[in-house]
């Protein structure tokens, strides 16, 4: 998150001298995005960060995707989505590009070993259950309805604190941020964005270990997962000041932007990424102009595939869909509401549904994981009626 925040013990000084109570020298580590240009962090280790005992290839991460086939709308039903492992094992990738990756995840325990994605950023938008991240900047406890954003690079555990949780995954390997349009020059939220840095949460209560032992770390890097063991607890770092951090944004924290008539998609936006953003689409009042019309107009995504998960309540426009499916509205075709849908809306006063949305502007692929999950008849159900 582009704000500073510090946490734990640091110098006074940058890059001067820092010792131990033993008298001995903490290891200063620099992690930076975009090498020294970007967001980052200082970071002041008991270990000296390098020091890795055994190194080993595990598997490649590299998503299978299906033919697309004749265009058309998708639905995919995800409340049976296999549940099982821990969070990263658990997760599998239904749809994806060049720029981002969609994932369900259903874990049923937590994590033993820990694990750094080198090569995207991941927001973990826990749906269900709860449970801690512990990081190397600090703990981020999260509920239902939290958006976790972890940079490339943060080392994390996760921790459940129910039997189950269920998490859609968004990772890219652009940087993921609260959109551009919403900040000032000095990266401050402005007064029109539907959140502020109030509603951010930080990382706490820093865990500092410095017992040797044998740790696993897996590092996802060069599309594959690569096993490290370190001699040393990999949280150990004593303090850290700076802008690179993981963070929770919670979605019943963004106050909705509503109108006298139908509000777009960007007025939803919660984070922008490279080619995507996401959206939160939460409960609400409609529109209130007398003549309005709260479900949506037909809308063409030319540049643009649009994909919805279906977190809570009935979503005003869509017909045939269930809490926990995914729609795939792709480039090319036109979408909007199913017949009956925009009658239905009108002069309905407010809306309980809660989704999350990613608009991507190039096409997605859908995984092979996918297919087995798809509503074949989704395509079918904007037929009904006469058509007008
Ligand atoms: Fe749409």
């Amino acid at each position: 998150m582009p704000f500073y925040h510090k946490l734990g013990e640091i110098p006074h000084k940058r890059h001067t001298q820092f010792r131990k109570p033993d008298g001995s020298l903490y290891r200063e580590e620099v992690m930076g995005l975009e090498g020294f240009s970007g967001i980052q962090s200082l970071l002041y280790h008991h270990f000296l960060p390098p020091r890795v005992l055994k190194v080993e290839e595990l598997n490649g991460a590299v998503t299978e995707y299906a033919d697309f086939g004749a265009l058309r709308h998708r639905a995919f039903k995800t409340v049976d989505f296999p549940a099982g492992g821990d969070p990263v094992s658990a997760r599998r990738v239904l749809l994806g590009n060049n720029d981002v990756t969609l994932g369900i995840s259903r874990p049923t325990r937590s994590m033993e070993y820990f694990y750094r994605n080198a090569q995207a950023y991941e927001v973990w938008f826990t749906h269900e259950g709860s449970g801690v991240l512990r990081t190397q900047f600090g703990k981020l406890p999260f509920l239902p309805g939290d958006y976790i954003v972890i940079p490339y690079g943060t080392t994390w555990q996760m921790k459940l604190n129910t039997p189950e949780a269920r998490f859609f995954v968004i990772e890219s390997p652009s940087q993921i941020e609260p959109p551009k349009r919403y900040r000032n020059q000095y990266g401050q939220l402005l007064e029109h964005s539907p959140y502020s840095e109030r509603d951010i949460r930080l990382p706490g209560e820093l865990e500092v270990f410095t017992e040797r032992g044998e740790f696993e770390v897996r590092v996802k890097v060069r599309n594959g997962i690569t096993r490290h063991i370190l001699d040393h607890h990999p949280l150990d770092v004593v303090g850290w000041d700076g802008y690179l951090y993981p963070w929770v944004f919670s979605i019943h924290d963004f106050e909705p932007i509503t109108g006298r008539v139908h509000q777009p998609p960007p007025s939803h936006q919660t984070f922008q990424g490279w080619n995507f953003v996401v959206c939160s689409f939460v409960p609400r009042l409609f529109d209130y102009h007398p003549q309005a019309i709260p479900a949506p107009y037909n809308h063409s995504n030319v540049n643009s595939d649009e994909v919805i998960y279906y977190c809570d309540g009935n979503f005003m426009s869509r017909k045939g869909i269930d809490k926990y499916d995914i729609t795939l509205h792709p480039s090319g075709l036109p979408h909007g509401p199913q017949p009956g849908a925009t009658e239905a809306s009108i002069g309905a006063t407010k809306t309980e549904e809660l989704a999350v949305m990613v608009d991507t502007f190039h096409p997605l692929n859908v995984a092979v994981n996918a297919l087995e999950l798809e509503k074949p008849e989704y395509m079918n159900s904007w037929l009904d009626g006469t058509g007008e």
